[in-house]
């Protein structure tokens, strides 16, 4: 019998970004992500967290197909973005990728300047110089980054601090004009304060961007999330508002890893 729908809980009905009927995801033999159907809302910040190994990562990817890139790797169901299928509902991978940024844990500067950094995801299009001028500054400003660069906006990105290189690929990112962020860990390789300000950033983006955040801080959950997805063993636990996740939950796997960061299953 197909498993009901698993809709968030404690908030009001809200638009969709992301739809997944029943997806599952292995790595040779192996589920790593078991039969997954929820819906993920649009705007306002998810966050996903769970223990090591289950599954965080796998699912984020498979939002925006790049674990097809990885040998081994097979999924099953269906991933629907904005109604979408992530698999032919889209003209090209170039195009779903566009709509569904992301960023990793690690920051991945391009051995270029920070301008061909911003603008590397549209050197395909035709722009004019001022255009691209524009499209440098409009994106550093939304990364919280322009005053900081606008000055050395030719200076190889590795120059950057790490915070600054994470923010610059926020920046790359939306000067894609997506609208949905996925950001795995990003704040877990840069220094508690470059944290806190990309923590400021991912709130000042919600109005305008759905953003999906894998992360291990839970306090940091507390702070910066509107809704959470409790992963465990590759499957959903509980998914509910922040509110109902940190107060109300009856469940007692969802208490526990949020409060103790420990799960037995
Ligand atoms: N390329 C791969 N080949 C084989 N197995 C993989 C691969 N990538 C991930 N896995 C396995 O899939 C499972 C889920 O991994 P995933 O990276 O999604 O976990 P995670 O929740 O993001 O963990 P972490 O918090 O440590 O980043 C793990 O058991 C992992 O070992
Ligand atoms: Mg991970």
């Amino acid at each position: 019998m197909p498993k009901p729908e698993l809709k968030l809980v404690g908030v009001e009905t809200q638009t969709s970004a992301v739809s997944l009927k029943g997806f599952q995801a292995w790595f040779g033999e192996t589920c790593v992500v078991q039969d997954m159907t929820l819906e993920l809302p649009a705007n306002g910040v998810t966050c996903i967290v769970g223990p090591s190994g289950s599954g965080k990562s796998t699912l984020l990817r498979g939002l925006n197909r790049i674990n097809e890139d990885i040998s081994g790797y097979a999924m099953k169901g269906q991933v629907l973005i904005q109604d979408s299928c992530a698999k032919d509902g889209f003209k090209d991978i170039t195009e779903l990728r566009a709509k569904v940024g992301m960023v990793f844990q690690r920051p991945c500067v391009f051995p270029c300047s920070i301008k061909d950094n911003v603008l590397f995801g549209v050197k395909n299009k035709r722009l004019s110089k001022l255009e691209r001028a524009a499209l440098v500054e409009e994106s550093l400003k939304s990364a919280a980054l322009w005053k900081e660069v606008a000055h050395r906006l030719d200076s190889p990105a590795s120059t950057l601090s790490l915070g600054q290189q994470q923010r610059l690929c926020i920046a790359r990112t939306l000067a894609v004009k997506p609208d949905i962020l996925l950001l795995d860990e990003p704040t877990a390789s840069v220094d508690p304060t470059s944290a806190r300000a990309l923590e400021t950033l991912i709130k000042n983006l919600k109005d305008d961007y759905t953003i999906i955040m894998v992360t291990h801080d839970i306090r940091q959950t507390r702070r910066i999330a509107d809704n959470v997805l409790f992963l465990c063993d590759g499957q959903v636990i509980e998914m509910g508002s922040t509110d109902h996740m940190f107060s109300k939950t009856a469940k007692p796997k969802t208490k526990t890893y949020l409060s103790e960061e420990f799960c037995d299953c």
